[in-house]
């Protein structure tokens, strides 16, 4: 019997998300020039009466992607259609989602990089003049190509990584937006809002705080709201003042500049195992044990950003900025910056 009060962890954890996500643009906090070009985009599309053109965002992860993408088709009263890069690996993967669309539909690709070149191929006329080209028959003269024509639509694509798109690929893409990291003030704005939106009273130099250590991603500040918010429950009757942010992210060890544990560990690595650097990608990650494409697409982005990291034809060079924070003396040496 299917009980629809008991969710998975993902479905739940995404089902809360969605409470916290802005649905229009006057609501999406910061990316100020984003959502000004964004807005024109739109206003003279819908004026027109016709499709928005194919919009690319790209940035990294928590800073509003999947939400804009939702935003884009609320504002072009569109249908959503989400698929993602990693489950389109074959022809008729792609074939298939594109063929259920109807006109002025809104399809939101995530992860567009990591569809495998041959099959972005079958993308491009997709985008450009709204048709596709089926390869039927297995061998032989029974190979032939049916050409079906779509409905006028508007591809989104999200990516962490816009360097991994192919230029045929980036080029059909008629708007661009990167995302950048939110500010201080922006991240006060989302930190408010979303104490709101959880019905939690919270400190003005504690939103501070919070803001300050969320490494200028809102969905960091989110969820460390959220825990702030559980230690807050039952030390604080439910009040989130500064004292009680403050041991909160002590106790997740989340230190003042918002690094964690892996952020920690990845600047000891370099400094301590290859001497500050220089170090490539995949040595430093098999020395400390993690995943080199999440340490490129979730870590480095937001050290490079702060200055504790550069990087360097060579490889990854720690700063003297990090050496500070992390207290440890530094020394000159031929390749530290
Ligand atoms: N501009 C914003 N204003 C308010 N909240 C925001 C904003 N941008 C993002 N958020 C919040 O941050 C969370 C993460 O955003 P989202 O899922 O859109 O990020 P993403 O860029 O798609 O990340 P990923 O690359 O990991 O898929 C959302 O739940 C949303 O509530
Ligand atoms: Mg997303």
């Amino acid at each position: 019997m299917e009980d629809d009060r008991i969710l998975d962890g993902q479905e739940q954890s995404e089902d809360r998300d969605q409470a916290l996500r802005p649905s229009t643009l006057k609501e999406y906090i910061g990316q100020k020039e984003l959502k000004h070009n964004l807005n024109v985009y739109i206003q003279a599309a819908r004026a027109r009466n016709e499709v928005l053109d194919h919009v690319l965002l790209y940035g990294p992860p928590g800073l509003g992607k999947t939400t804009l993408a939702m935003i884009i088709a609320r504002e072009m009263k569109g249908n959503l259609v989400t698929a993602s890069g990693p489950a389109i690996q074959k022809s008729g993967d792609l074939a298939a989602v594109l063929s259920t669309l109807e006109a002025g539909d809104v399809l939101f690709i995530d992860e567009i990089h990591r569809i495998p070149r041959q099959i972005e191929e079958i993308l491009y006329p997709a985008m450009e003049d709204f048709f596709l080209d089926i390869v039927v028959g297995k061998e032989g003269a029974s190979v032939h190509s049916i050409r079906l024509s779509l409905p006028p639509f508007t591809l989104v694509g999200a990516t962490t990584r816009a360097g991994d798109l192919s230029a045929p690929l980036r080029d059909r893409f008629g708007i661009v937006l990167p995302l950048e990291y939110y500010s201080q003030n922006d991240l006060e704005k989302i930190v408010s809002r979303t104490s709101s939106i959880l019905e939690t009273s919270i400190d003005r130099d504690a939103v501070s705080e919070v803001a300050r250590r969320s490494r200028g991603t809102p969905r960091i500040a989110n969820r460390m709201l959220r825990r702030i918010r559980d230690f807050a429950q039952v030390y604080n009757e439910g009040l989130i003042s500064m004292d009680v942010a403050k041991d909160a992210l002590e106790r997740m060890k989340v230190d003042s500049l918002g690094l964690d544990l892996v952020d920690r560990k990845y600047l000891e690595g370099i400094i301590f195992r290859f001497a500050g650097g220089p170090v490539g990608l995949e040595a430093l990650a098999s020395s400390i044990g993690e995943d080199a494409t999440t340490i490129e697409d979730m870590y480095e982005p937001y050290l490079l950003q702060i200055g504790l990291i550069n990087r360097t034809p060579r490889g990854r060079v720690v700063t003297k900025k990090a050496y500070e924070h992390l207290q440890i003396p530094y020394e000159e040496t031929a390749d530290s910056i």
